[in-house]
C-alpha cells in the first residue's frame, strides 16, 4: 500500500504516456508516494502514478503548488502506533495517576487552551471571555481551565438537533452561556451582558460570520486570538472594530510556541504541571470521547470527519 498526501494508492506503475486532448503525448503524473513509516526524506519516493480514469462529472486538474504541512510530516512518521523509540529529550513524563485518556488527549488541546487564556490578556476572576467551536476538544478545555480560574466563558456552537443535550453537556463542564451562531446577531445578546461582563478575549476556530459576529462583542481594545479555521473561511472584520474600539487580533499555534520555548523547558513543565493539578482535582476531564480499539481504525478515521459528532475518536494502542 503507497500513499500520498492524504491520498491512499492502490499501486503504482509506470503507465504508458497518454494524448491530452490537443492529441500531444502527455507524461503520466508523478507523486510523492511511501509504503512505510519513517522519517520524511527517507521513506518517501517520487514515483510515477497511474493515470485516473475520467468518467461523470469527474475533473482533471493539474496540481501546480503543495505546502508541506507539519501534520503531514506526522502522518508520514507513523503516529498511530503501538509502541516506538523516541530520543528522552523529546519526551516528557505524565504521572501516573493521570487518567490515560487525559494523558492521550493532554500534549495539544489543553495545552493550546491553556496557553489562549493565559498569554494574551491578563484575566481576573469575574472577567469572561468569548469563543466558537465551544465544543471541540480545545473548547472543552477551554471552558474547564477558564471555570477553575473564575473566568466566565460565553460559548458559541452550531446549531443542531440535538442542541438541548450539548447545551446541557457544556454547561455540566462549566459553561456560563452556551449559545448558537445565530444568536449572536440577536438583540438578545444585550440582556446576556447584564449579568457577565463584556469578554475582553475571543478565541475564534472557525472563520467567516461566526468570528466576525463575535468579535462585534469584544470589549474595545479586547483581543481575538485565531488559532483554527474549520469554517475554511477567512476572518472578516468590519473597519469601525478598529477604528472605534481597537480590537488587537492575534494568532497561537502551539507548535511554534514549542520551539519558542525549546530552551527554556520550565516552562512546558510548569505548563504540564498546572494541566495535571487540574486533572487531580477534577477541574479538568478528558473531552468527550469514542474509544476505538486500533483494529476499528477506519470507522475511527470516518467519524472524526463528520460535522456534529462532538465526541473526539481514541484509538485503543
Ligand atoms: N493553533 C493551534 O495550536 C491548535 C491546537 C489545537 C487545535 N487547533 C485547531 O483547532 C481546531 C479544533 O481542534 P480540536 O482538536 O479541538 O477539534 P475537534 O474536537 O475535532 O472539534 C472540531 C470542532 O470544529 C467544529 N466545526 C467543524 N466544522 C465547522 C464549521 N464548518 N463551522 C463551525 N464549526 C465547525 C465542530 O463543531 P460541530 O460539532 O458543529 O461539527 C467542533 O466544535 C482545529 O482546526 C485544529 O486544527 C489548533
Amino acid at each position: 500500500m503507497h500513499r500520498a498526501a492524504g491520498w491512499v494508492l492502490r499501486g503504482v506503475r509506470n503507465p504508458p504516456k497518454t494524448r491530452s486532448r490537443s492529441g500531444t503525448a502527455r507524461s503520466p503524473p508523478r507523486g510523492l508516494v511511501y509504503g512505510q513509516h519513517g522519517e520524511p526524506s527517507a521513506v518517501v519516493q517520487l514515483k510515477d502514478l497511474e493515470e485516473a480514469k475520467l468518467g461523470g462529472s469527474d475533473v482533471h486538474v493539474k496540481m501546480l503548488a503543495a505546502p508541506i504541512n507539519p501534520a503531514d510530516i506526522n502522518v508520514i512518521q507513523g503516529t498511530w502506533r503501538t509502541r516506538g523509540v523516541f530520543p528522552e529529550e523529546m519526551l516528557l513524563k505524565v504521572p501516573r495517576d493521570i487518567p490515560v485518556l487525559c494523558a492521550a488527549t493532554l500534549s495539544v488541546n489543553p495545552c493550546t487552551a491553556f496557553r489562549m487564556l493565559s498569554d494574551f490578556e491578563s484575566l481576573a476572576p469575574g472577567d469572561s471571555i468569548i469563543q466558537n467551536a465551544a465544543n471541540s476538544g480545545v473548547g472543552q478545555a477551554v471552558i474547564q481551565i477558564a471555570k477553575a480560574s473564575g473566568i466566565k466563558t460565553i460559548n458559541v456552537v452550531r446549531d443542531r438537533p440535538d442542541l438541548p443535550k450539548l447545551v446541557e453537556t457544556l454547561m455540566a463542564l462549566g459553561a456560563d452561556h452556551v449559545i448558537t451562531e445565530e444568536m449572536l446577531r440577536k438583540p438578545e445578546m444585550k440582556d446576556l451582558f447584564k449579568s457577565i461582563p463584556k469578554p475582553r478575549l475571543a478565541l475564534n476556530c472557525v472563520g467567516g460570520k461566526s468570528t466576525t459576529e463575535m468579535l462585534r462583542h469584544l470589549q474595545p481594545k479586547g483581543t481575538m486570538v485565531t488559532y483554527g479555521g474549520m469554517a475554511k473561511q477567512p476572518v472578516m472584520v468590519p473597519v469601525s472594530a478598529f477604528i472605534f474600539r481597537d480590537v488587537r487580533l492575534r494568532g497561537f499555534w502551539m507548535t511554534q510556541w514549542r520551539k519558542d520555548h525549546a530552551q527554556d523547558p520550565a516552562a512546558l513543565t510548569s505548563m504540564m504541571d498546572s494541566l495535571c493539578q487540574l486533572i487531580r482535582r477534577g477541574q479538568l476531564t478528558a473531552p468527550a470521547c469514542t474509544e476505538v480499539p486500533l483494529q476499528d481504525y477506519q470507522a475511527a478515521l470516518e467519524a472524526a470527519m463528520k460535522p456534529f459528532i462532538s465526541s473526539k475518536q481514541i484509538l485503543l494502542l
